[in-house]
Parts: C-alpha cells; sequence; structure tokens
C-alpha cells in the first residue's frame, strides 16, 4: 500500500491560528460523496467514529475498529480538496498507552493521508496526546460527553453541571492543550462552561452542544441534513433530506413498476 503525499488542504498550525478568530466550520462526512460536497464548505472535515451507528447501525461508536476507519478515512481524504481532514482513533485502539496510540494513530495517517486524528480524553490522555505530538502526529482532543464513555457516564448526558464537573472538564482542556492538541472538542457542556473553556485555552475550542463562544462548530452531516430519526437538542436541521430520499426513491419504483422507467432516451440502440 502506498502512503499518500502530504496533503495541499487547509493545516494544523493555520487551524490553531484561528482561535479567537472566523469560527472555523467542521462536519463529519464518511464518504467519497459527502466529503465532495461538504469539502468546498467547510474547514475541517471530520471522519467521525459516529459512523458506527450513522453508517453501520450500531447501538454506539464503541464497535467500530481501526479497519473501518481507515477505510472511511481513506475514502473522504480521496475526495477532500482543500478542507482539514481528521479521523477519530476508535476506541479500544489508543487507551491502553502512548505506544499503542502511536501503533494506531500512524496507521491511520500513513494509510488515509489525513491530516491528524482525534482522541477522547482530557488528563489521564495528555501523556498520550504529547507523545503522539512529539513524534509528528496532530492531535485534536475530545472533552465533556465523549461518546466512547457512555458506559462509565451513565449514558449521553450534558457534562459539567455542578462545580466538581465543572473544574474536572476545565482541568481536561488545560490538560490537552498544555499536551500539544492543537484544537479540541467540547462535547455536551453546559454553554456557561463552554464559554469559559474558550476563554481558558489558547487552542481553539470546537464546540458540539456546547457554546456559540466556542472557536468552531461541529455537527454530524447526516443530523443537519435531516437523513437521521434521532435529533438532539444540539442539531439543528438546515435540510429535510430524509424526505427527498423518500420522494425520489418513491417516484422511481412507481416507474418501475409502470414501466415508465427506462425511456427509450435511457437506453442502447444497436450500431449500424
Ligand atoms: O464521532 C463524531 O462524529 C464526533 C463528533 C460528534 C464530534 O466525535
Amino acid at each position: 500500500m502506498s502512503t499518500p503525499t502530504p496533503n495541499r488542504r487547509l493545516t494544523a498550525p493555520a487551524i490553531l491560528s484561528r482561535k479567537g478568530g472566523t469560527p472555523i466550520v467542521m462536519v463529519t462526512a464518511y464518504s467519497a460523496t459527502m466529503a465532495r460536497l461538504v469539502d468546498p464548505l467547510v474547514d475541517m472535515i471530520l471522519v467521525g467514529d459516529s459512523l458506527a451507528m450513522v453508517e453501520h447501525g450500531m447501538p454506539s461508536t464503541l464497535g467500530v475498529g481501526l479497519e473501518l476507519m481507515i477505510a472511511h478515512g481513506r475514502a473522504v481524504v480521496s475526495a477532500a480538496q482543500s478542507a482539514f481532514v481528521t479521523v477519530d482513533l476508535p476506541f479500544g485502539a489508543y487507551e491502553a498507552g502512548p505506544a499503542d496510540a502511536f501503533r494506531a494513530a500512524a496507521r491511520v495517517m500513513a494509510e488515509t493521508g489525513c491530516g491528524a486524528v482525534k482522541l477522547e480524553g482530557g488528563v489521564h490522555m495528555a501523556e498520550t496526546i504529547a507523545f503522539l505530538t512529539g513524534r509528528g502526529i496532530p492531535v485534536v482532543a475530545h472533552i465533556g460527553l465523549t461518546p466512547q464513555a457512555v458506559n462509565a457516564l451513565g449514558g449521553f448526558r450534558s457534562q459539567g453541571h455542578d462545580e466538581t464537573a465543572r473544574a474536572k472538564i476545565l482541568a481536561d482542556a488545560a490538560a490537552v492543550a498544555e499536551a500539544g492538541a492543537f484544537a479540541v472538542v467540547v462535547e455536551g457542556v453546559v454553554a456557561p462552561l463552554g464559554a469559559e473553556i474558550t476563554e481558558a485555552i489558547t487552542i481553539p475550542t470546537i464546540g458540539i452542544g456546547a457554546s456559540s463562544a466556542c472557536d468552531g462548530q461541529v455537527l454530524v452531516l447526516e443530523d443537519l441534513l435531516g437523513l437521521t430519526d434521532r435529533v438532539p437538542r444540539f442539531v439543528k436541521r438546515y435540510g429535510d433530506l430524509g424526505k427527498a430520499v423518500s420522494e425520489a426513491v418513491g417516484a422511481y419504483a412507481d416507474e418501475v413498476r409502470s414501466r415508465a422507467f427506462p425511456a427509450e432516451e435511457h437506453t442502447y440502440k444497436p450500431r449500424g
């Protein structure tokens, strides 16, 4: 397998320099088709492990492995021209220690050509983040509601409601920034805490269910397009593609059944 050439896209230092500036726009994509469509419109594309649920019908992100993340990551990188592509490290690939994390991240970087990896965790992942960044792997951290820890957190619940939780998440933010992450996704925290974190650290915060004060925002593409059933509070639907798909496929099915499709212009005539 050939190692992709370093990308021509937005870089990690360029993202870092956006701290406090024009908000960073990030969206997930898992396929070449979606990456091609969103690439000219956003700054960052996340090949998130949410693909476990959205693309593969799994109940959580825990079931997705490195091979699947690499396959989707490669597809997205192949189609993205300008946006910065980050690929999630899946559950189980990095938590045991820095050396494991490096092996997983190196594979993801080499086999997809992405610009960075994202991993979940704060203070307890700081050593790993420093290990990766010290070896040339740009890292986006992910704190607050960390879906890979759903079983420990007791469900997908917003975080940071009391002083102990607030102090812990602030310490997580400081630790990942200190360790060398160039950006941090802040998920599902009470809005004042999202703003406080953004004020407190020198790297961009990218919020999802956090605060409009964050340095950027991220949403799952299928959620904002109206392709998913469950809509969490923090999602705004910007389209109704689910309805559009039903209408288009319904029309196709009707025409196949009535033999209106294919029409003459969709068929090949014999030559000569
Ligand atoms: O996996 C994912 O899509 C994510 C975003 C929700 C931030 O981590």
